[in-house]
Order: structure tokens, then sequence, then C-alpha cells
């Protein structure tokens, strides 16, 4: 299984760096698995600590993949590292062993600390959208053009009928990236 989060790693001056990622579940522990080259990469390789954060804010998506980096942040009070002001529960990740590879390393990590922070309510079809179309964004150097368009359209339903005012602003984030890749802009 894979949870979609928004991670939260430490550059070297100990700023935060944010950015979507999938997690996959073993067991008890987390597996962090960002392609080279990556920020993310490099910062949890250095430091072997990250955070999780799990937010319905779906700009959190949208937000760092079209270049929207800069998102309220909290210090942790009782470990290195920042977590999501808007997140619903984040989690202290430790790396526990690190799967060296080519092109996509694995981080397993044990998780050393959990806290839940606003509640949850409800899943909204737009928010899985604006996920999947930040996904496609993140994509669009090796998808076919007309998959990415069936995608859309079949995405902008969901959008059309379920969307509140946080999900309309993270999918018209994505549609100006769309339209930039539209017109040939990498
Ligand atoms: C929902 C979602 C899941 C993602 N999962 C991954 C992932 O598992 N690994 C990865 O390398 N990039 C993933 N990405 C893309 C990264 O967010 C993006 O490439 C990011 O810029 C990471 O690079 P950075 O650490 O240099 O910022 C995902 C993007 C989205 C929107």
């Amino acid at each position: 299984m894979i949870l979609e989060s928004v991670l939260i790693t430490c550059n070297a001056d100990g700023s935060p760096h944010i950015a979507p990622l999938g997690l996959h579940v073993h067991d008890q522990q987390l597996v962090v698995a960002p392609f080279r080259p990556s920020r993310t990469l490099e910062n949890i390789a250095r430091d072997g600590h990250a955070v999780v954060n799990w937010t319905t804010d779906v700009r959190l998506f949208a937000g760092p993949v079209t270049g929207r980096r800069d998102w309220p942040v909290l210090a942790l009070p009782d470990a290195p590292g920042w977590r999501l002001q808007a997140a619903h529960t984040h989690a202290a990740l430790r790396v526990a062993q690190v799967d060296d590879d080519a092109l996509r390393p694995r981080f397993v990590c044990d998780i050393v600390h959990e806290q839940t922070h606003l509640p949850f309510r409800g899943f909204v079809r737009a928010q899985a959208a604006v996920v999947e179309a930040a996904i496609l964004a993140t994509r669009l150097h090796m998808l076919p053009a007309d998959k990415v368009e069936r995608e859309l359209a079949y995405l902008q339903i969901a959008i059309d009928k379920t969307a509140g005012a946080v999900e309309h602003e993270a999918w018209q984030w994505l549609q100006a990236r769309f339209a930039d890749w539209r017109t040939g802009q990498p």
C-alpha cells in the first residue's frame, strides 16, 4: 500500500524542504523511495530524518510540483525537523535501513513519534483528482500526450462535481502547468 504524503526533510542549513511523495507501507515501517536526483534524497541521506505529513489540503500536493514550496510549518517540539501546519497527522521518521539503487534508492524508516492535530471529515473526490493530476504533472516527460489529456478530462468531472475553494485553487495551478506543457514549455 502506498500513502500519498507530504514529506518534509531538512536542508543542510536546517530549513525545511517540502515535497509530495508516496510512502510504501511495510508492516510497521514506511519506505521513502525518491528518484535520483532530488533534494529530498540528498537531505534524508545526509541526516537520516524526515517528517511525513498527511493532509487533505491538496494545495500541498499541487503547490510543490508547480513551484510553490513555501508553506506554513512548525518546528517539532522534541526532535529535529518540521511539520506542516496543515497536517491532520504527522509522524517523525528515522532511517533504519538504506537499499541503495542507481535510479531509486529506498529508505526504510521507523516511526519514532506520531501525532494527530486536525479532525478528518471524509473523502472528497476532487481531492483525489488533484492528487492524481499532481502526479501526472511530474510525469509529463514520460507519458503519451493523449493519455495525459484523457486522464485530465476524466479528473475534471470530479472537480466540477465536488470541489471546494481549496481544490479549485490547486486545480488552477495544475491547469496552468498543463497549459505550458501544451505549448511545449518544459
Ligand atoms: C502524489 C505524489 C507522489 C509522488 N511520489 C514520489 C515518489 O515516491 N518518489 C519521487 O521521487 N517523487 C515522487 N513525486 C514527485 C516529487 O514530489 C517531485 O519530483 C519532487 O520535486 C521531488 O524532488 P525534490 O526532492 O528535489 O523536491 C510525487 C509527486 C506527487 C504529486
